[in-house]
Order: C-alpha cells, then structure tokens, then sequence
C-alpha cells in the first residue's frame, strides 16, 4: 500500500480516543512546562534561533502573514516578528504558554489564540496567510494530514508551508546517539519518542501540497544543550513517559552523562520540511 494511501486509512480508523489522549497528555505537560521553558530558552535563545533559520529558509518575507501554529509562549512569534517583520498569529493547545506569550508579547502584529492545530476555529477561503509554520510542534500532532488539511483553504496560492522537527543526534559512527545511551544504560528504548514520525509529517504534507522539499539544520552537539533541552518537563515526557517529572529529569541527566566521550564530536540535526500551496 503506497505510504499516502495508509496515511488517510489510518487517520479513518485512528479512534478518536488515541487522539484526544495524546491532546491531554500534551496539553497537561506543557501546561506544566511554561515556566522552565521560559527559562531554557532565555538561556539557549534556542527556539528563536531554530525559528529564523526555519523562516528563511522557507523564505518568508518582510510584511508577511504568517500562520504559526504550536507556537508556544511565542519564541516563534517574536522571530518573525523581528526577523520579517511578519504579522503573526499563534496558536496553542495549551493554556499555560499561551497565557506566558501574553505576558511577555506587546505588539499589536502578534495574535494570540488558544486553539488544536487540527480543528482551527479559523476560515479564509482564498487564502489569507502567506505562511503557515509549526517549529517544533508537528510531532506532537496525532494526525499532520488533518492539520495540514484544515490550512490548505487558508494559505494564500503560492504560500509557503513548513515545519521543523525533533533533534536527531549523531556522531560521524553512530547514526542515533540517543539510542546508544539507552543500549548503555541497559535501559528499554522508549515505544515512540515522537507521536508522529518524520515519514508520516512528510507524506502528509506532500499528500496534501504535492512535491517537498527537505533540509537538516545543523548544530555542534552539547550536552549540556541536551540535559536542558530534554529537561523541559515537555520534552523530557518523549524520553521517560511513563516517570513522574522529578525523576524524568533525573534519568535525563543519567541518558547524556553516556555521551561525555562524545562531547564536541556529535551534531544536533533538526530536519525541516516545506511545500508550496498551488497557484491556480
Ligand atoms: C516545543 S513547543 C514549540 C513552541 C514554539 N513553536 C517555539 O518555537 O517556541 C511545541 C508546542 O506545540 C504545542 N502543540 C502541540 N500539539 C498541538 C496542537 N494539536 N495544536 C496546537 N498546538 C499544539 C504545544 O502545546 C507546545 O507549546
């Protein structure tokens, strides 16, 4: 069965249960999660960073409107607002970082909405975004073929749609380091680190906006980066799912402590992926 084709049965037949879990799951980690998130990213600027690469590279322009969709407590929102000037909307499942984004955003370009990238309360027939972006946020999503579906109608013929993803960290000899520190440990390897894999977010897009195309950004490996990183409640529930928080960040520490022969000798690569919405 071709790849497309499976996508669209398993979103008929994915229960609503599946989805509508992970939607509390998600919510209730990051909702657990804005502060210390806040407090990575004053450290690393790392989401920003992650955001303006990505919005160049899907080439965003000066003045833009640009759909930014997981947009947190609005790392993302406030690069586009610098780096293209764009008008921006956000949105969030999660109450919490939304309520962060308010508190820290005043511009009248940044709109803020609580709302699941797969059932926007938004409309605009014709297209009213020139962009549409999800920086970090796709593989959280049960269903990327129905969130790409809800934005189809509203990206503007020609508008650009793009995500990027979660780290991938890799040595010149070992393709998954992550992996590696698990083996180490004798630790099980968790069922899924993300809910949506890298294959299915691509061939959903590309089911819906036809030819993709796809890079990796690349940056020096740290674990320091990665004890923070993945100590973000959020981000550290992908790791040890089934762990209460405090003893989450615990074994993160312990999973990177492997890596400190590895230290300056491994990359980070998050990949990213974009489409075009077709001119008429
Ligand atoms: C790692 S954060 C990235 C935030 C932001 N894009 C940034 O760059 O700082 C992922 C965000 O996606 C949001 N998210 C996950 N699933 C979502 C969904 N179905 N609809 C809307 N937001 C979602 C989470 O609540 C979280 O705030």
């Amino acid at each position: 069965m071709k790849e497309g084709e499976r996508v669209r049965q398993e979103m008929a037949y994915s229960g609503m249960n599946f989805a509508s879990k992970v939607k509390g799951a998600v919510r209730k980690n990051f909702n657990q999660s804005a502060e210390i998130y806040r407090s990575f990213e004053e450290k690393t600027r790392f989401f920003y960073l992650l955001t303006v690469q990505l919005a160049r590279w899907m080439g965003i322009k000066n003045g833009d409107t640009v759909l930014d969709v997981g947009c947190g407590n609005g790392a993302s929102c406030v690069a586009l607002r610098e780096c293209c000037e764009a008008i921006v909307y956000g949105v969030d499942l999660s109450e919490a970082m939304i309520a962060d984004a308010h508190r820290r955003i005043h511009d009248t370009n940044v709109h803020l909405m609580v709302a699941d990238g797969e059932n926007l309360p938004l409309r605009g027939e014709g297209g009213c975004f020139d962009a549409v972006m999800y920086n970090t946020s796709l593989f959280v999503f049960p269903n990327p073929l129905k969130a790409f579906l809800q934005v189809k109608g509203l990206l503007k013929p020609g508008g650009v749609i793009g995500f990027s993803f979660y780290p991938r960290v890799y040595s010149k000899d070992l393709p998954d380091l992550i992996s590696f520190a698990y083996e180490r440990l004798g630790l099980p390897l968790p069922r899924f680190r993300t809910i949506t894999s890298w294959e299915k977010a691509c061939c959903a897009l590309e089911t819906v906006f036809g030819p993709i195309d796809i890079t990796t950004y690349e940056m020096r490996g740290s674990i320091l980066f990665l004890v923070d990183f993945f100590s973000i409640p959020a981000q550290s529930a992908s790791l040890f799912p089934k762990h209460p928080y405090e003893e989450r960040t615990r074994k993160v520490r312990e999973l990177f402590k492997v890596l400190g022969e590895w230290e300056g000798r491994f990359t980070i690569g998050w990949d990213m992926a974009r489409a075009r919405s077709k001119r008429p």
